[in-house]
């Protein structure tokens, strides 16, 4: 791609669709409102093969056009993501679910009527004229219609379907701000849409409906006892076999500070052991922990699991340092409604053992 920067303005060109020439789009500001103007401006550059960063309920995502190899290849580029990790493909409508999966089971139109548009996403036999590109490799295909007005209306203007992962280097935290992705992404991504904070703050959850037993692989804000209204039944729970879920590397979903997840009467000993350590140490709990503070930043956290999901990420990128420093979480309930919550938090802390540090 060939790039020139001018005194307001930046002008870029992309490659063509089919590589019948060269299309030019003039990108005033790389982050902007989610105005119509704008919208339509993101969706001449998706049709070009460009990245287009957008809002979503749950993170933003990184955007490319789902049927064009070149522009979703962009997507694994600039996110450093391993080729054979698959991309959520998003629609604007459930009468695209026949183009992209294929032996729909009557339950996923069941849970498309009542989810969607939301943070669900189904995991389908694929369609046949459905790239290994988008899917791993794999017969299955993740696919969800976003509940944010600018996403869809995003992809009502663009008229297809977008792949899009979370618009955050591969392992970092996903961002829910359009600050964060141009904070991490700004220089990869062609357009950023601004669409405020996302909603719901922590990833869809993503629901396997291609074995004969629904499979919850990646909890969310919809938890098995939403979808088992829908269902029937309630789904199994995940299990780190194939298919692969990048959430299931040990690390994933992690801040640049270690962190460390401590129930309650653990918090003290910690603090000290990392205090001793040599450590600053930011602690993030529900209430106030009875230590001395000298030394600690104590933030609190929303002591509903939705407000809590909401803020996670914005919380951890603000308090986040790469060096000497640690965080430190008081662990969150274990009752169903913090589950999402608790998967998140956990990743992010896997690998930081207790005894690495007080041992
Ligand atoms: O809320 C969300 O789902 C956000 C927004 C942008 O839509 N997207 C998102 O995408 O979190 P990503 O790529 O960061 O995470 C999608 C997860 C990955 O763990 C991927 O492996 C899994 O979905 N996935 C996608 N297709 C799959 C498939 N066919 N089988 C199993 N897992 C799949
Ligand atoms: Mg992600």
């Amino acid at each position: 791609m060939l790039y020139i920067q001018m005194s307001t303005c930046k002008v870029r060109f992309y490659s063509s669709r089919g590589g019948k020439g060269l299309q030019v789009a003039l990108v005033k500001e790389k982050v902007c409102p989610g105005h119509r103007e704008n919208i339509c401006q993101a969706a001449e550059i998706l049709r070009a093969g460009g990245l287009v960063a957008f809002p979503t309920e749950t993170v933003y995502g990184l955007g490319a056009a789902a049927d064009n190899p070149l522009a979703v290849g962009r997507i694994f580029s600039a996110k450093g993501r391993p080729r054979n990790h698959p991309l959520i493909v998003h629609l604007a409508s459930v009468i695209c679910l026949d183009r992209w999966a294929r032996e729909i089971p009557p339950v996923a139109w069941n849970l498309a009527e009542y989810f969607w548009p939301g943070p669900l996403t189904l995991i389908l036999k694929r369609g046949r004229e459905v790239s290994d590109l988008i899917t791993g490799g794999q017969d299955t295909i993740g696919l969800r219609i976003p509940g944010h007005p600018v996403a869809l209306s995003l992809l009502e203007v663009f008229g297809g379907a977008l792949a899009a992962p979370s618009a955050n280097r591969f392992g970092h935290l996903s961002p829910t701000a359009a600050r964060d992705v141009a904070a991490e992404l700004g220089d990869e991504v062609d357009y950023i849409i601004d669409g405020g904070e996302c909603p719901v703050g922590i990833e869809s959850t993503i629901l396997d409906l291609s074995a004969p037993r629904p499979r919850i692989l990646r909890p969310g804000i919809i938890n098995a006892a939403d979808l088992a209204e829908v269902l029937g039944e309630l789904p199994k729970g995940p299990t780190t076999v194939s298919p692969r879920v990048p959430g299931d590397l040990p690390l994933h979903y992690a801040p640049r500070s270690p962190l460390f997840l401590a129930e309650p009467s653990r918090l003290e000993p910690m603090v000290k052991a990392l205090l001793d350590a040599g450590q600053a140490v930011t602690v993030l709990s529900r209430h106030r922990p009875e230590l001395d503070l000298a030394g600690v930043n104590w933030r609190p956290t929303p002591c509903d699991p939705h407000d809590y999901a909401r803020r996670l990420y914005s919380r951890l990128r603000e308090v986040d340092s790469p060096v000497n420093h640690s965080i430190l979480v008081e662990s969150p309930p274990t009752s169903d409604e913090w589950e999402a919550v608790r998967d998140r938090l956990f990743r992010a802390a896997s690998g930081n053992l207790l005894q690495e540090v007080t041992g």
